[in-house]
């Protein structure tokens, strides 16, 4: 147990990038009472507790199903990539679907003390639509997700509507796409990209590629949010692009990129 607590590892090799599980463990704990309040934030870690010694008790309160209870969208469970209706040849570059949690994200997104009106954001791979409907609670000037595989665009559409009709939507506008990230072209202005482990280093390298002709005009710091960055080398090395920090102990890393 404290092996796993301390361990500077990937809780889930091969999936995960190598992060200080201690770290997140804290700022995890942390986030999880500015956004959710004390209360359920001890009962959903009581939950876990009971539900890693066999308790059958509680289990209403486990963290994914507050999340469901009190959001209503339907960004559940992990979609494996042989599940996924993405093209054959693309299969072995992109990533399986699961949601991130969209209090890491809050927290990491309101650390930038951007100007949100001057901004776009996009996810690229944004599945069922659980961070884009997050970022859509911020007054960005539009927020968009671009999304290889039909079902998951179709879900998040349906999220779209139900989060607009919660009346929670700040931003002008909320979009999904769907289509290959590698395709999806930016308007030249000021953007937020935030991605989660979508897909491998080739396609990330194309990503990368189109957003340094697409916002080659732009004055303003370019934000780029990665979630999991199992390719984050290429960020590293991209002369174009500086780390501005780690969160949750790198298993976020936050760029910018400055003309
Ligand atoms: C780990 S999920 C991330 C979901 C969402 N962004 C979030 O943070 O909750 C990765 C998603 O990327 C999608 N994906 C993989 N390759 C892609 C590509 N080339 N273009 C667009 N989406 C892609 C997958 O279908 C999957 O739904």
């Amino acid at each position: 147990m404290l092996q796993f607590i301390f361990t500077k590892t990937e809780r889930y090799p091969g999936l995960e990038v190598e992060h200080n599980q201690f770290q997140r463990n804290v700022q995890t704990l942390i986030v999880n009472f500015k956004y959710r309040g004390f209360w359920r934030t001890i009962l959903g870690v009581l939950a876990i507790i009971c539900a890693k010694v066999g308790l059958p008790v509680l289990e209403e309160y486990r963290f994914f199903k507050q999340n469901r209870r009190e959001s209503g969208l339907d960004t559940d469970g992990i979609v494996e990539l042989d599940e996924l209706d993405i093209p054959d040849g693309m299969r072995s570059s992109a990533s399986r679907y699961e949601a991130a949690s969209d209090f890491e994200f809050r927290h990491v997104l309101e650390k930038l003390h951007i100007d949100y009106p001057a901004y776009n954001f996009i996810d690229y791979g944004s599945g069922k639509g659980a961070i884009h409907a997050a970022a859509a609670r911020y007054p960005f000037k539009s927020v968009s997700g671009v999304e290889l595989s039909g079902e998951m665009h179709q879900i998040a559409l349906r999220n779209i509507e139900t989060v607009k009709q919660q009346d929670r939507v700040r931003a002008a506008s909320l979009t999904s796409v769907h289509g290959d990230a590698t395709s999806y072209a930016l308007p030249p202005c000021p953007h937020v990209i935030y991605v989660f482990n979508a897909f491998g280093a080739d396609v990330l390298q194309a990503v990368l590629d189109g957003i340094s002709a697409d916002l080659a005009d732009v004055r303003e710091p370019i934000y780029f949010l990665y979630n999991n960055p199992m390719h984050h080398k290429l960020l590293d090395m991209n002369p174009d692009y500086t780390k501005l920090w780690n969160a949750f102990g790198g298993k976020w890393m936050v760029f910018a990129k400055m003309k």
